[in-house]
């Protein structure tokens, strides 16, 4: 009988020697949680397919974002759900609109403790429920959304948020916000572009909490599941434009991406973990199928693990806390 002599098992003997050798730590620092605020609300509104999460009201989103700094979050993205909508998202871009309010309220609210954020993306605000602009047709009309992207990151800077989030993947997006933003002053304002964006079914419970109009798909507009090049290519682009960061989303399902564009880039890459990535994971725990906690930490590690040093997740603020204890 020859036994080993080499035995990686003595690094994994008790918590202290794990702790020390562990490569991967996820700091409550690099977590932003999204949060949603509905126009017209006097109260806050749970979204039955993302447990935990809800749709807050102005007064409710200023307190839930005092708590997430509180929690120590690195950032906050917002969306907006407006009561009303129209074919060109008017409401996207009105200063007086359900997110730029919401922006104006929790800037006022946390100052530079974390860092704000706002979805630069018209689905939210359009009556088709599209990210953009339809021809007369019915198809996405690529330029003519980027002049109401324009005017959107102008008007989302205006209410004075940290950075912009273009998320509705027309061609040449970060480059109509980076010169708007540019020309109407907003120099320090930042964009995290969101780079790399699938048509996943993984968006399923989002589309409840904005309670999206839409009806179809937006594959003529997000990426194929199947391609990973062609998402190096939506980087590289979006980079040149002028991105100082960049997504990939969803997370979990594509951690090929997130490690490949981490080794394409040097800018900060963030990865989002998706609504559905979330309610797949409160619903097994609901009923007992897994640890919830543990999953919840795992998949957090998993992501950074594979690259993304920001992450967007639902669970950001208990995260933090969990986080905390453990380190
Ligand atoms: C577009 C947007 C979407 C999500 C974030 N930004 C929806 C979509 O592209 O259909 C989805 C996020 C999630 O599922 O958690 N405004």
């Amino acid at each position: 009988m020859s036994y080993p002599e080499i035995r990686p098992r003595r690094l994994r003997r008790t918590p202290a020697i794990r702790r020390l050798v562990s490569e991967t730590r996820v700091d409550p620092a690099e977590l932003i949680v999204p949060m949603f605020v509905k126009e017209g609300l006097t109260e806050p509104r749970a979204i039955a397919s993302l447990p935990g999460v809800l749709q807050h009201s102005r007064d409710s989103l200023r307190k839930a974002a005092v708590e997430a700094v509180q929690a120590g979050v690195g950032g906050i993205m917002l969306f907006g759900v407006p009561e009303h909508r129209d074919p060109t998202g008017s409401g996207g871009i009105d200063p007086n609109g359900i997110l730029n309010v919401a922006i104006r309220d929790v800037v006022t609210e946390v100052g530079d403790a974390t860092v704000v954020m706002s979805d630069l993306c018209l689905d939210e605000f359009t009556s088709h429920g599209h990210c953009g602009l339809l021809t007369p047709g019915g198809d996405v009309d690529n330029d003519a959304t980027l002049d109401a992207y324009a005017e959107m990151a102008v008007a989302q800077a205006a209410a004075g948020v940290d950075v912009v989030g273009p998320s509705g993947m027309m061609d040449g997006q970060v480059g109509v916000a980076r010169r708007a933003l540019d020309a109407a002053g907003h120099t320090d304002v930042a964009v995290l572009a969101y780079a790399v964006k699938y048509a996943s079914a993984f968006y399923g419970p989002f589309r409840d909490a904005v309670e999206s109009a839409l009806e179809g798909d937006r594959r003529t507009y997000q990426q194929d599941p199947a391609n990973l090049r062609e998402s190096l290519r939506e980087v590289a682009l979006d980079v040149a434009e002028g991105a100082d960061m960049v997504m990939v989303k969803p997370a979990l399902p594509y951690l090929d991406v997130v490690s490949a564009v981490r080794a394409a880039v040097d800018v900060p890459v963030a990865a989002y973990q998706v609504s559905g990535e979330y309610a797949m994971v409160e619903a097994a725990a609901a009923n007992g199928w897994i640890d919830r906690e543990r999953v919840m930490l795992e998949t957090l590690t998993s992501i950074k693990r594979a690259g993304a040093q920001i992450i967007l997740t639902y669970w950001a603020v208990e995260a933090a806390g969990l986080l905390r204890q453990r380190y």
